[in-house]
């Protein structure tokens, strides 16, 4: 395994690998790596010749009153997590390479960064798909993994490949969740023993919803789903959607398989969780 810090010596790599017809996947990361990251990893091992995992914390998806300064920075356990599952190259960029002092070209996805999260967070999405776009570029892959646990980020960064013809494919993948139902996440980490048994509440709340939902009315379900969310202790949400598994609409009550997507603070944490839903 290599750990590759400058743009261009990875891009290099990415070239030659591209020439010799090797298969390349990308794992996009932001290190703190967890049990998600790592069934990323495992895919992208079984399906392709080479593996790079990118670790770069994105300093142009964070708001300044975010938790860019404080998201946590495990190196060397992340190495060892990335050498233990035959990743052959981990790419670690310093912020500065990709994103010198006059940087200031962004990618934008008009019609999905401004709901749900982007509400809440409003020049994450562009943060995000621009560091993507930059990966994609640097890394010349040809399959790209990425957690169905941020779906809204999954329904971005698959409509901006394909708007702007990155030959990059999208690998969607399932959320890895802990025994207790709670979906993994580097932000669980920040959470006390009380604030992570209270954050259990919402994958059981989004289960019960997706087994409603195949005998009773969207709007039931919500309504159901909202209360039990508000009850929870200590938190406050953001939104609770149901919308449409195609692009992010809100759902409406003809629609055979939605996705609930909630985000929610727990104390200082904000959660994000959501469960496909179908009659
Ligand atoms: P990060 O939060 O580190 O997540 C990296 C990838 O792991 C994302 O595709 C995310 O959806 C996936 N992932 C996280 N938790 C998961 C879980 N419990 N089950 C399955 N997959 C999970 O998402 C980002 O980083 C950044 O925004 C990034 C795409 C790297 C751009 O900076």
């Amino acid at each position: 395994m290599k750990v590759i810090k400058d743009v261009l010596q990875l891009q290099k790599i990415a070239f030659k690998h591209l020439r010799e017809g090797d298969e390349v996947g990308l794992v996009p990361t932001m290190g703190a790596l967890h049990n998600g990251h790592v069934s990323l990893i495992e895919k992208s091992v079984k399906n392709d010749d080479i593996t790079i995992v990118s670790i770069f914390v994105n300093p142009i998806q964070f708001s300044p009153d975010e938790d860019y300064l404080k998201y946590l920075r495990p190196v060397k356990k992340d190495l060892e997590i990335c050498k233990k599952n035959h990743v052959d190259y981990v790419f670690m960029p310093s912020a500065n390479d990709m994103f010198p002092q006059a940087y200031k070209t962004f990618v934008e996805v008009e019609a999905l960064q401004s709901i749900m999260c982007g509400v809440f967070r409003p020049i994450h999405f562009r943060g995000v798909a621009t560091v993507v776009s930059k990966l994609f570029n640097i890394s010349c892959a040809d399959r790209a993994y990425f957690g169905m646990k941020d779906f809204q980020q999954l329904k971005i960064i698959e409509k901006m490949s394909k708007e702007l013809n990155f030959r990059t494919k999208i690998v969607p993948c399932p959320i890895v969740r802990e025994k207790s139902g709670l979906a993994f996440s580097s932000r669980n980490f920040y959470l006390t023993n009380e604030e992570k048994s209270l954050s259990l509440n919402i994958s059981k709340i989004l289960k019960e919803a997706a087994k409603e939902f195949k005998n009773k009315s969207l709007s039931v379900v919500k309504k159901k789903a909202i209360n039990k969310l508000k009850k929870i202790p200590n938190s406050k949400i953001d939104y609770a959607e149901i919308v449409s598994i195609k692009d992010l609409s809100l759902a409406d009550k003809n629609m055979k398989k939605v996705v609930f997507a909630v985000a929610i603070w727990i104390g200082k944490v904000r959660l994000i969780d959501n469960t496909e839903m179908t009659k």
